[in-house]
């Protein structure tokens, strides 16, 4: 009898993973026209399978539609998301999820806000956590602290910046700026 295995495959490298050894700094970005709303929502239908039944309020204004890399912008939502709901623990709480219109230095850009109720972040380490490998002492959930780092790097490639305001057992507010460079 003839058993199939699972189908082989023969490891070579690609070209860009060859190009990326070579370079060694910056991510790529692929921009098409999106709108944040839409990643933003599919990011938070992402986290309610894992967490059904915890609440999440979110909150749109203005035109959230610009040229951005959709796919990188979904993995920052989801690290964001991700974290407010580990900090928040199954005591829960509530996230507050927006995105607004802003002018960046007079250029078009575009505010992200990822706002939890979790027990908040010290001010020593509202810098240190977008540090690669960087956990605070204590984090519960499984991580092993890149997400903020690779976070970060996303919105940097975007020509934009990432940033967290927190009080210590109100919340956390994490926030990043875009870029809108102009239609094509
Ligand atoms: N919303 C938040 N509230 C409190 N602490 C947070 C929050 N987001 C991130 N942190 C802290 O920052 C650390 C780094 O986050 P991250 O880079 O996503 O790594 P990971 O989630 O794998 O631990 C977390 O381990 C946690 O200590
Ligand atoms: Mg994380």
């Amino acid at each position: 009898m003839l058993i199939r295995g699972p189908p082989r495959f023969t490891l070579r490298p690609v070209p860009w993973a060859k190009a990326r050894a070579r370079r060694g700094t910056g991510l790529p970005i692929g921009r098409k026209q999106t709108d944040l709303r839409t990643v933003l929502r599919h990011a938070v239908e992402s986290i309610e399978t894992v967490h059904p039944g915890r609440e999440i309020v979110v909150a749109s204004e203005g035109d959230t539609t610009g040229l951005f890399d959709a796919d990188r912008i979904l993995q920052a939502f989801v690290n964001l998301i991700q974290n407010a709901y580990d900090a928040m623990g199954s005591e829960g709480g509530i996230l507050r999820v927006g995105a607004a219109k802003v002018n960046l230095a007079n250029r078009p850009g575009v505010e992200v806000r990822i706002e939890d109720t979790g027990p908040g972040i010290p001010a020593e380490y509202q810098q240190r956590i977008f540090e690669k490998f960087f956990r605070m002492p204590g984090t519960k959930g499984e991580g092993i602290g890149l997400g903020l780092y690779i976070s970060r790097e996303i919105v940097a490639a975007h020509g934009g910046e990432m940033g967290v305001e927190s009080e210590p057992g109100k919340g956390s507010r994490f926030w990043f700026t875009l870029r809108v460079p102009p239609r094509a």
